[in-house]
């Protein structure tokens, strides 16, 4: 029932979120290494981009690196940096090709150096597409991000360059590193497990949340499809009643 004839095109959301959970568990149902199912992870992240900017949606973030992930075994944390370098390389020609503009959101600055290079040089060559904005949060965590935005407030305070009336709902979502991208309509979580992890807690007062018990590697157009195809069939009433929105 959740095919493409069954989705409205006209209703895609804008914004879609995912926290890409379960590479591990799945490498390991697999008799392989974590790395194993981090690198299939990112075959996962090219078959839905692809579907999603075929779907029309406008902006793709995807959780890749907690702030708490850094707690992993070395290894793991070198494995993933890696992957990023290499995936960033071997992707470019096809984000270009597929209209895909990149950011990131995170803490950059922690990133090791080459990280920071590969990410700066493949934004920069990207900046002009515009298709789809895939965000990649890197070193991100919602505290952290939250903790940065109440100092620069406070900073402006102190310099007299804003009046506390001044700080409302617009000044702190202009101070927090999705400045600039829409909240997301629809969060996405992989792996069976039921929680945030730290991320776009601001962000997400109002997102529809869709759960699934897939790994990540796992996850395709399918799967994006369905849950497009499930959040398009809820209400969503941001504190009204049903009547109000059927305009009863
Ligand atoms: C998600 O998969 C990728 C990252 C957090 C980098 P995990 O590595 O968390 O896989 P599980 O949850 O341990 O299976
Ligand atoms: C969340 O996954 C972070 C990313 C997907 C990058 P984790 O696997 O790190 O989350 P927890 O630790 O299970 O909450
Ligand atoms: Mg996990």
């Amino acid at each position: 029932m959740s095919d493409l004839n069954h989705i409205d095109l006209k209703a895609i959301p804008e914004h879609i979120a995912i926290i890409m959970d379960g590479n591990g568990r799945w490498a390991k149902s697999q008799g392989q290494d974590r790395i194993f199912g981090h690198t299939k992870g990112v075959d996962a992240v090219r078959e839905t981009l692809r579907a999603a900017a075929d779907l029309k949606v406008k902006f793709l973030t995807l959780y890749a690196f907690s702030t708490e992930n850094w707690n992993r075994p070395k290894e793991e944390v070198e494995g993933l940096m890696n992957l990023l370098v290499m995936s960033l390389a071997n992707e470019l020609e096809e984000l270009n090709e597929n209209g895909v503009r990149l950011q990131a959101i995170g803490n950059i600055k922690g990133l090791p150096k080459e990280c920071q290079e590969s990410l700066e040089e493949a934004i920069i060559q990207t900046r002009n597409n515009t298709s789809i904005t895939l965000v990649l949060a890197l070193n991100y965590s919602s505290k952290w991000e939250i903790e940065e935005m109440v100092k620069s407030i406070a900073k402006q305070i102190k310099k007299d360059s804003i009046s506390l009336d001044e700080i409302d709902e617009n000044l702190i979502s202009e101070e927090l590193t999705t400045k600039e991208i829409p909240d997301p309509e629809l969060l996405i979580r992989t792996s069976g497990e039921h929680r945030v992890s730290n991320f776009l807690l601001w962000q997400i007062a109002y997102t529809e949340f869709y759960f699934l018990d897939i790994f990540w590697p796992e996850f395709g157009k399918k799967q994006l499809i369905e849950a497009i195809y499930d959040y398009q069939n809820r209400e969503r009433r941001f504190g009204l009643v049903s009547e109000q929105l059927k305009g009863a």
